[in-house]
């Protein structure tokens, strides 16, 4: 129970925290979806544990903390929010709560754009603007008459007839994301304050002391409802209303449409969920409205929202939050990484606290300095990038960030390669960082698995001095695990027979293993399909590497490298001592067979264990085309001995070329 109460607490103090910022200072520091998403975590915490609802918890509120600097205004009907959907479950959810309260009769509904901007009440009497105020707490917000007078946009005197005596508009004062640009760029050069988006600079233009520089905002406005509408009873509908407001001059946006479909709803949902990137004012979501006025009153609402309409979210990918520390990480092949430690947010619902700055470049682009605002997205709405850096220089903790000159990790010097901006720690296996990860490796899932033996217990044999290299892995005994912590008889006994299993491996998996710089899973299974064993592997030459199939110069160097060290070579021969391979011949045979698909083929001198004709008739079979000239379309030239002219043709127009020798591996 403690515990709950605790969350409860925990989350309070985060929301109240979140709403200052955002309220008070024009600052937001989360994202309108982190901060729906803490506040519905809340809500149900709340509902479950009815004893812990206080009267000062933000589900208790309907808004905001008002400022200072503005008379206030008490609303004459509370404005209150709009009840979330944030897919078409919750979407469909909100239908199925109408279809009960107005018994199953078919209900046409008005979708809208839910406009990210600043809501405003607007008071007209007798056709006049008298009053403008900003919601506030839903009961009592700030009066910025004076202000909203400066909105172009905003009719002073409605036109038109059969105005209500006294009406109340309501609707949503916002900036254009162009105008907005321009704004940041001239504070920029004027050193002004920095807006992170319209709607903040819409907030802060909105609350001007001074209206001349909310004149020169060039502030819009769209009306969506209305509080007052005496004498206009007649109207029945919400669209129709709104069309009304449209006749006497106040501004409604046009996409409106009225449907009872779902389908059409999530249709419209979609359509705008692309398309809000190419219109000029922010929208983040859609607005769903119960269409007669007759069911509005019918169906009501609760202590926050209409239960007649509810906000269909868009998915928020964007936000901003602050770096606390860059952590610089040794990758399994010494590659230094960069990562960006920030305060938690969370996108499209997912927690995130971390994103890779890839390499140093990226450091110095972005100038970054700890306690800065970062705006984090997710690419492909997966993996979390730093898309923008808003530099906070009131922060006296703001500290440079450098990129280290020596290991994290080992604290041997680090070298760079200037060209690709990589910063590498050359320490192998000396490093630990790079030691655990490659051990790791060496046992994950799709290299040689050893079930249960996760980094913590790698890392802990390490440090006991248990294992150096994969091969000790095969030397363990039981006794050796017992010495972990946490293992015991049972599950050191586990272990042993799962290191037994991996023992067993194919050739594909034992080439991923060994983590040769770039060769991934889809390159080991190139090789393995292209080679029959290892040792036909590590005496591979560079010519024949990089003419298979998918495999490049740079992933052929690397190979070709890594087996002319010759402690990786011992490494792989005494480790081939330890495991079996299930041979997949069939998979080589097809892979020697793809390589002549279509190739046109040209021999040349004397071959000693094959006839030419015999040559001729296994490669036409395998696809080839056999020709006699050389010409620069051939790809690919087979001699034997005191080979002619075509030989040095070939070598010339810098044709792939091999031997007998060389032609045999492909042809047994
Ligand atoms: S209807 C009871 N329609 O979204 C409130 N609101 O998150 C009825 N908003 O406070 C509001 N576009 O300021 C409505 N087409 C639209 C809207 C809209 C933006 C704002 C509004 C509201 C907030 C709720």
């Amino acid at each position: 129970m403690e515990s709950i109460k605790n969350k409860i607490d925990q989350l309070r103090k985060k929301i109240l925290k979140y709403e200052y910022f955002y309220h008070k200072l024009d600052q937001p520091i989360v994202s309108d979806a982190e901060y729906d998403y803490l506040l519905s975590q809340l809500y149900s915490l709340e509902l479950k544990n009815k004893q812990f609802i206080t009267s000062d918890s933000p589900t208790q509120r309907i808004g905001s903390n008002l400022i200072d600097k503005f008379k206030k205004s008490v609303h004459f009907f509370p404005m209150l929010s709009l009840d979330n959907a944030f897919n078409l479950k919750g979407y469909l959810e909100f239908e199925t709560r109408i279809k009960k309260l107005v018994s199953n009769s078919v209900v046409n509904y008005c979708c809208e754009l839910k406009i990210d901007g600043i809501a405003v009440s607007l008071i007209y009497e007798r056709g006049i603007l008298t009053r403008a105020s900003t919601r506030g707490d839903g009961y009592v917000g700030e009066n910025i008459t004076k202000n909203v007078y400066t909105i172009k946009s905003i009719p002073l005197i409605l036109k038109g007839s059969k105005i209500p005596d006294r009406l109340e508009v309501r609707g949503e004062v916002f900036m254009l994301k162009s105008d907005f640009k321009s704004l940041n760029q001239t504070n920029k050069s004027n050193k002004e304050k920095f807006f992170s988006n319209p709607r903040n600079a819409a907030a802060g233009s909105l609350r001007q002391i001074d209206s001349k520089v909310t004149a020169a905002r060039n502030l819009m406005f769209f009306a969506h409802g209305y509080g007052f509408f005496k004498g206009m009873e007649f109207i029945k509908t919400h669209y129709d209303r709104l069309m009304k407001l449209l006749e006497w001059g106040i501004p409604v946006n046009k996409n409106i449409f009225i449907t009872s479909s779902y389908l059409e709803i999530f249709n419209f949902y979609k359509k705008f969920e692309k398309k809000r990137f190419f219109i000029d004012f922010d929208i983040d979501g859609i607005v769903i409205k119960v269409n007669s006025i007759e069911l509005q009153k019918k169906i009501g609402f609760n202590a926050k929202h209409p239960r007649w309409a509810i906000a269909f979210k868009f998915s928020s990918k964007e936000i901003i939050t602050r770096l606390n520390k860059v952590k610089f990480q040794v990758g399994r092949t010494g590659i230094i990484t960069p990562v960006a430690y920030f305060d938690p947010i969370y996108i499209s619902g997912v927690k995130i606290r971390k994103a890779s700055l890839y390499n140093k470049n990226e450091i110095e682009k972005f100038q970054l300095c700890i306690n800065d605002f970062v705006i984090v997205r997710r690419c492909g709405d997966v993996i979390p990038k730093i898309i923008r850096i808003i530099k906070n220089k009131s922060d006296n903790n703001s500290k440079k960030i450098i990129f280290p000159l020596f290991c994290p990790i080992c604290g041997s010097k680090l070298l760079e390669d200037e060209k690709e901006k990589i910063v590498r720690c050359n320490s192998g296996l000396l490093c630990t960082a790079q030691k655990e990860k490659s051990l790791h490796h060496f046992f994950s899932k799709n290299a040689l698995f050893i079930n249960g033996l996760g980094p913590k217990i790698i890392s802990k044999l390490i440090k006991k001095n248990l294992v150096n290299s994969p091969i000790d892995f095969f030397y363990l005994k039981k006794d050796d695990l017992k010495k972990i912590d946490k293992i015991g008889d049972k599950k050191s006994t586990k272990i042993i027979s799962t290191i037994d299993q991996s023992r067993n491996t194919s050739l594909r998996n034992f080439i991923y293993a060994l983590g040769i710089f770039s060769v991934g899973e889809r390159i080991a299974e190139k090789l393995s399909e292209r080679y029959e064993s290892m040792d036909a592997l590590i005496h591979s030459t560079l010519i024949e590497l990089e003419n298979i199939d998918g495999i490049g110069k740079i992933i052929a160097f690397n190979i070709f490298n890594y087996f002319s060290i010759s402690k990786n070579r011992v490494l792989v021969i005494k480790l081939l001592k330890e495991i079996r391979f299930s041979v997949n011949r069939t998979k080589q045979k097809k892979y020697k067979k793809k390589f002549f698909i279509g190739k046109k083929i040209v021999l040349t001198g004397k071959f000693v264990s094959f006839s030419r004709s015999e040559i001729k008739n296994i490669l036409i079979e395998f696809g080839a085309k056999i020709l006699n000239k050389v010409s620069k379309s051939t790809d690919l030239l087979i001699y034997g001995e005191n080979f002619g002219s075509k030989f040095f043709q070939a070598r010339q127009l810098k044709i792939h070329m091999i031997n007998e020798e060389e032609l045999k591996i492909f042809l047994i």
